[in-house]
């Protein structure tokens, strides 16, 4: 059996349900919204933010899950949906999960509007529901995702990133809602808060790992359904450039910095920077970060006692750091 199948062993009934729920909540009555939210629905991603929901709560409450844990699944999968879809416009990007990317087939204007309509539906699904505290959380991910993006394109622009930084931007954009899913899993089923903490903190450290992890991606060749080494073109600094900037020479410093900054759409440069960073440790640096990050997760599951849910945690936890795609 699939490693991401035996994840889903515990919580099987859950997800199921979840996919009729999450179209549901997709619903629209302009003909081209709905249009493209049944090319949305084909294409799914691998749906890790809804796992991260149904197990968390499952594990902390000793398998239960109720409605608000559903509508928190669907309205964290609704909005990783919208940012995926204005993170393509604004990195120019176009492909995602092994297809066309919406501002590729239906343009940025389209895309930028698809965008606001999932992240207007994953927040109201909260509001009519009175799910208040857990829209809090949702609230939080989506301001620090937008603060993460847009110091992003700052360092991007300034080429001055640190390592503290990266740590920092990567915290907002992508570990912020992996958190939220943890803190909603638990709240969901009444956790106190110091267990909702807990589980937020983390599904924020594995996040972090999960956005190594991507930018890893963007220095190899494997096929994992959107553009590689795409990073450097956008000007986009992630950590193994960052740990060979740290390390090299000077004059190696400008040559890097100065092919960033001015042959960033040349293609055989850019193959030659990553080549350079890959000869030069940045790969195995990263790795090294990455599985500190790991061993943080794990240490927080293993204060919790044996069951299915932390178990298909566990995995997940691996998952993150193994996954190939
Ligand atoms: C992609 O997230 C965006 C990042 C935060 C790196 P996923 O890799 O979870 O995207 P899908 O939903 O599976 O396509
Ligand atoms: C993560 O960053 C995007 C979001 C948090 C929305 P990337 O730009 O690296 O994600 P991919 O590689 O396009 O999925
Ligand atoms: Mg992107
Ligand atoms: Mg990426």
């Amino acid at each position: 059996m699939k490693i991401v199948e035996q994840i889903k062993l515990p919580i099987k009934e859950e997800m199921e349900s979840f996919e009729s729920k999450f179209k549901a909540a997709m619903i629209s009555k302009v003909p081209l919204l709905n249009r493209i939210s049944h090319f949305i629905i084909r294409r799914k991603g691998k749906q890790m933010r809804p796992m991260f929901v149904f197990l968390v709560a499952k594990m902390v409450s000793q398998g239960k899950v109720n409605e608000r844990s559903y509508r928190g699944a669907s309205c964290i999968e609704l909005i990783h949906t919208a940012t995926l879809v204005h993170d393509d416009v604004v990195d120019d990007s176009n492909q995602r999960r092994g297809f066309f990317s919406i501002n590729a087939l239906w343009k940025n204007k389209i895309a930028v509007l698809v965008g606001d309509f999932l992240l207007s539906k994953g927040v109201l699904l909260s509001i009519d529901n009175e799910d208040f505290d857990i829209l809090k959380h949702i609230s939080v991910a989506v301001r620090e995702m937008s603060e993460g993006e847009l110091l992003q394109i700052e360092k991007a622009r300034k080429l001055d990133i640190t390592e503290e930084v990266y740590f920092e931007i990567i915290r907002q954009k992508t570990a912020s809602l992996i958190g939220a899913c943890c803190a909603i899993g638990a709240t969901s089923v009444d956790a106190d808060a110091d267990e909702i903490e807990k589980m937020r903190e983390f599904g924020s450290i594995i996040g972090t790992a999960f956005q190594m992890k991507d930018d890893l991606f963007d220095y190899s060749e494997a096929k994992i359904g959107k553009p590689t080494g795409i990073d450097i073109k956008e000007q986009k600094m992630t950590l193994p450039l960052i740990h060979v900037l740290n390390t090299c020479t000077s004059s190696e410093r400008k040559w890097l910095i100065n092919s960033i900054k001015n042959k960033n759409r040349d293609k055989k440069r850019v193959k030659e920077v990553i080549a350079f960073v890959k000869k030069n440790g940045g790969i195995e640096y990263t790795i090294t970060r990455m599985k500190e990050h790991q061993q943080r997760a794990m240490d927080i599951l293993n204060s919790y006692p044996s069951s299915p849910y932390k178990n298909s945690l566990e995995m997940m936890v691996n998952y993150v750091i193994d996954r190939k795609i």
